[in-house]
């Protein structure tokens, strides 16, 4: 039995809630700093995530046992190492990378280095600093349009530019060298623009083993059709089609297995989920990016597809067992649609009231920016509310989530109408 804390806000979060609050091994759930759905699942504690000070008080006050991270943003801080390297908290168990790991994450540039050096397949690269800005505009010049040009630091999903022409591409890396994105940007790798769709692949690994959790597929553009703005995730929908047996047989032997290897090789300490963004060019598996942690919207379905207990393989990631817990798969498909807030992923408001929530039927809902304002829903964030289903198949699936999508009201709201159509 364990009392466990779980970081974060979003509807990553409350889907994690969600799924951790159904263990036998969970004793008691607090959130930090969650949001109106955690509540419903746990206790939130007024906490930021990446307040590593704030967060022993509270660990060593309320004797919990095991800590549990969503976003990257305490995992780049160190949040594991904080841990480790206190005398009160070495022995409390962080689901999560040490700094080292997270560096997938945190750097575009260490990222890349990782996979040649581990023989992983991924887009041709090099990096650039405003020393060589010159040598950039040149390697530019090598590559066939659109270009892919990539900020080296955290820029909350913002970092990546893909551009049509070569004199846009020259500009923006000028930019971009140039402090567009602060510190993130003064290092850019500049990549070779890869052709296909995009696949989430998701794995727990206790530094020494590893487990696949069901893939994802999700959609970042605010409009249909994937058009317009990138946004932090419109819906997703698990299992994607072209991810057969076949195609992740090549996945785990190509990636996931060489990277857990990889890792070792390094003496990185990794104990947690690591998130393979893929992209599938010609039935080939290629990385576009690593993360440390589980994806936002794509935990909405993945949580519901996972079968297992995930406080069992959590334990298991923090004994070193994990090689003895087993991960079943719910057969059913899952979908997420994400409502939003209007303007978003622009400037929006915030603060409008929500109904409609306690008249779903079938579907799961994740908050995901939300608050309660003197007893009443509102929204508090560009991305406001998941609505997940289960289906025997997807187009089951997402009937039921636009059914219920339409039921939940807030001034503004919008939602993408496509979602799953493209597979
Ligand atoms: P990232 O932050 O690295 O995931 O990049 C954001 C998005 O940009 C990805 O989800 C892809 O849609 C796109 N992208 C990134 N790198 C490439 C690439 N080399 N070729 C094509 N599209 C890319
Ligand atoms: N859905 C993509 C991400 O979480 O980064």
């Amino acid at each position: 039995m364990s009392r466990i804390l779980l970081l974060g806000s979003g509807g990553r979060e409350h889907a994690l809630a969600w799924k951790i609050s159904q263990s036998d091994k969970c004793e008691k759930l607090y959130i930090a700093p969650g949001n109106a759905g955690t509540a419903e699942v746990g206790e939130n504690v007024n906490i930021k995530a990446d307040d590593f000070e704030s967060i022993k008080i509270f660990v060593l006050r309320n004797r919990v046992q095991m800590v549990v991270v969503g976003p990257e943003d305490p995992l780049v801080k160190g949040i594991y190492d904080y841990f480790k390297n206190d005398a009160e908290l070495r022995n409390i168990p962080v689901i999560g990378p040490s700094k080292a790991g997270a560096v997938l994450e945190g750097s575009k540039d260490f990222a890349k280095g990782f996979m040649q050096r581990h023989g992983i397949p991924t887009a041709a690269y090099r990096t650039f600093t405003g020393e060589t800005l010159e040598e950039g505009k040149a390697f530019l010049r090598t590559l066939q349009p659109p270009y892919v040009l990539k900020a080296d630091g955290l820029c909350a999903g913002k970092g990546v530019l893909i551009l049509p022409t070569l004199e846009e591409a020259e500009k923006e890396l000028g930019e971009m060298l140039g402090g567009m994105f602060g510190g993130a940007s003064s290092r850019v790798v500049i990549e070779e623009f890869l052709d296909g769709i995009e696949c989430s692949v998701f794995v727990l690994t206790d530094g020494k083993t590893y487990k696949i959790l069901p893939e994802a597929k999700d959609y970042k553009r605010i409009g249909e059709g994937d058009t317009g703005l990138n946004t932090g995730g419109m819906g997703s929908v698990s299992p994607v089609p072209f991810a057969d047996k076949e195609w992740m047989t090549k996945v785990e032997d190509r990636i996931i297995r060489p990277t857990v290897e990889g890792l070792k090789a390094e003496g990185i300490d990794y104990k947690g989920f690591i998130f393979f963004g893929l992209i599938n060019v010609g039935g080939d598996p290629k990385v576009i990016e690593y993360n440390v942690r589980m994806g936002d919207p794509e935990t909405e379905t993945v949580m519901l597809r996972l079968k297992s207990d995930l406080v069992d393989l959590f334990e298991g990631v923090a004994t070193g067992t994990l090689a003895e817990k087993k991960v079943e798969f719910d057969e059913r498909a899952a979908v997420c649609i994400m409502l939003v807030s209007g303007g978003y992923p622009g400037s929006y408001e915030k603060g409008f009231e929500i109904t409609g929530v306690e008249d779903v039927w079938g579907s799961i809902v994740f908050h995901a920016g939300t608050a309660k304002k003197d007893g009443q829903l509102v929204t508090s964030g560009g991305r406001v509310i998941a609505v997940s289903s289960y289906g025997k198949d997807k187009e089951e699936a997402l009937e039921k989530s636009f059914a219920n999508a339409k039921l939940i009201t807030f001034q503004g709201k919008n939602f993408r109408r496509d979602i799953g159509a493209d597979l």
